[in-house]
């Protein structure tokens, strides 16, 4: 059996974990850990045996969520509220040894990005930049990094899998993600073999913590479809609108590769683990179900799952959709041994479970 060890954070003592015998906790930094995937991620840390050490200033999430951690959990996470680029209040955690980061932080709106395009470039490119370095500094040999499919664009060819072009960025939020796993290539080639990088493109996360301890939290009115469809469906929204009923699909609405967030979570346990067996590598995976889903029939499951009916209407096409886009997912199978476990509807469900512990 693993000894437990008291690990001291922030001055304080804030946690319990098993460790390794002769090389300690495996301390995990979880960079945007108290967002949504962050904070899920922590749980399927905990769950694996490793330390995760949440890096969140909580500029788009609330210290609550450490709450509903420790609700799931029965006891703290250690937890900096820390900006993850600055590099002065980053040099005590990167003190004790760090055995990866899972690099989550960023902005993530899109139409935020296109009308505030300085702001995406600055967090999104010029963390991730400071931050590599002193990944590479440190000597950390594990690095797993948020990527998204919108590096894809407008595909030829479904389902996309890893080696489709790269098209050019249709947001400055896009162009972001793939300028950072342009820069984190190059930093896994400066680190010389000592630093392995998964690049993660996810598809649609959704769904929330079984539990309804945690979920994603819309700060403001939401730009994706689940969060507005539950908050329609709770009378905070009159109604959810469709983005467009005439495009090429069997019902006319668009596709999206929709996975759970529960999933999505314990995907980067599986590259860390992957990258523990191949030390020094450098891979990009696509994360998703490798099923589509058109927003009709995300409707119909939610309908089908809850027994609640979802107030909506159709309306123009968003600018800057695609019409179909999801996963082959089979090289994420295949290397990292991870598929996606929860249907649809339990996404569905969750999220449901989620949007009436927020209320009204
Ligand atoms: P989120 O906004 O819920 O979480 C991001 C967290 O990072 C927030 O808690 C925020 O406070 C924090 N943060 C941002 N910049 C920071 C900084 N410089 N220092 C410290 N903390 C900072 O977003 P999410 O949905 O959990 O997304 C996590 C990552 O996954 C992001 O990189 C995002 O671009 C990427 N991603 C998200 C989706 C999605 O649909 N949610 C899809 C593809 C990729
Ligand atoms: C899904 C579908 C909409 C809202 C975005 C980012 C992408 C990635 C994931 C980070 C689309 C339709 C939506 C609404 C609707 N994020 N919709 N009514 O656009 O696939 O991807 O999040 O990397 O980069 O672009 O997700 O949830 O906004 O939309 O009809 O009120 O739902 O048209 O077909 P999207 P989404």
């Amino acid at each position: 059996m693993r000894p437990r060890v008291y690990v001291q954070e922030g001055g304080r003592v804030t946690d319990i974990c098993t460790m390794n015998a002769s090389t300690g906790p495996k301390r995990i930094l979880v960079t945007g850990g108290a967002g949504f995937i962050g904070s899920h991620t922590a749980v399927a840390l905990v769950d694996a045996g490793y330390e995760p050490v949440i890096v969140d200033d909580l500029r788009n999430s609330r210290s609550e969520v450490l709450d509903g951690l420790e609700r799931i959990l029965g006891r703290r996470v250690a937890y900096h509220c820390v900006d993850c680029g600055d590099e002065q209040g980053m040099a005590a955690i990167f003190e004790t040894p760090v055995h990866g980061v899972i690099h989550f932080a960023a902005d993530k709106a899109v139409g935020e990005s296109v009308a505030e395009p300085e702001q995406y470039f600055s967090n999104n490119i010029g963390s991730t930049a400071r931050l590599a370095k002193m990944i590479r500094e440190a000597g950390v040999p594990h690095l797993v990094f948020s990527s998204s499919c919108t590096v894809y664009g407008e595909v030829q060819s479904l389902p996309v899998d890893e080696s489709a072009p790269i098209q050019p960025a249709a947001s400055p939020y896009g162009f972001t993600k793939q300028a950072c796993e342009s820069l984190l290539t190059y930093s896994h080639a400066a680190a010389e073999g000592s630093l392995g990088v998964a690049l993660l493109r996810y598809f649609n996360p959704i769904g929330a913590h079984p539990s309804a301890e945690i979920g994603e939290l819309p700060l403001g009115t939401p730009a994706n479809l689940v969060p507005f469809l539950t908050q329609s469906v709770a009378g905070i929204r009159p109604a959810l609108t469709v983005f467009g009923e005439d495009y090429p699909t069997p019902d006319g609405t668009c596709i999206r590769d929709y996975l759970h967030v529960c999933d999505l979570a314990e995907a980067h346990v599986a590259a860390l683990q992957w990258l523990e067996k191949a030390p020094g590598a450098l891979d990009v995976f696509n994360l998703g179900t490798g099923t589509g889903s058109t927003v009709k029939e995300v409707i119909a499951a939610f309908e089908a799952a809850t027994g609640r009916s979802v107030p909506h209407q159709f309306g123009e096409r968003r600018s800057g959709d695609v019409t179909a886009i999801y996963a082959d997912a089979s090289k994420a199978q295949r290397m990292l041994g991870w598929r996606t476990q929860r249907s649809l509807q339990t996404c569905l469900a969750d999220a449901w479970r989620w949007q009436e512990k927020l209320g009204n």
